[in-house]
């Protein structure tokens, strides 16, 4: 029984994608565009994060619009209400844990403000952004 266990772990950490290497696949994504890429940008990914565009429902928006101008403190979507737990690595540990919500709601949230998906270098941008927050 114990072995299965194992087994079933190993195979779900080969398939969990950690965080780093997700940047690591944007990176090798950008530089297939750009061969002299070398690094994401802080500077650009704020940028990003809070210049505003005519997003959902005709709403100029950017992402601080839900998340705020400080990642430490609660956001609140402003289309529900509902409260958004704090952005930050350093306040919400279990931000950038889980890849896979991390690739959902970048796509989604992408599509609210941008009313595109984001490219690889503007999601590689503005994760190094909001990580070291
Ligand atoms: C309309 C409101 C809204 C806007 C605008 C918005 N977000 Fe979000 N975002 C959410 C909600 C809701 C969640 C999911 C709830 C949660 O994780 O607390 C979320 C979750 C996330 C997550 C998941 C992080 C994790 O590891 O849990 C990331 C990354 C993110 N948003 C980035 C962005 C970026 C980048 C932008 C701008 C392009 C943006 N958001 C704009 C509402 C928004």
């Amino acid at each position: 029984m114990k072995k299965i266990f194992i087994f079933i772990f190993c195979i779900s950490s080969l398939y969990s994608q950690t965080i780093d290497e997700y940047i690591e696949e944007l990176k090798a994504e950008v530089k297939k565009e750009f061969p002299n890429f070398k690094e994401f940008s802080y500077e650009r990914g704020k940028e990003i994060f809070f210049s505003k565009h005519i997003g959902k429902r005709g709403k100029k928006i950017s992402c601080a619009s839900c998340h705020t101008d400080n990642l430490k403190q609660n956001g609140e979507n402003i289309f529900t209400g509902k409260v958004i737990k704090p952005l930050s690595p350093t306040v919400n540990p279990k931000r950038f844990t889980d890849v896979k919500k991390v690739k959902k709601w970048l796509r989604r949230n992408f599509k609210d403000v941008y009313k595109r998906e984001g490219t690889a270098l503007e999601k590689g941008d503005v994760l190094k952004f909001m990580m070291s927050r």
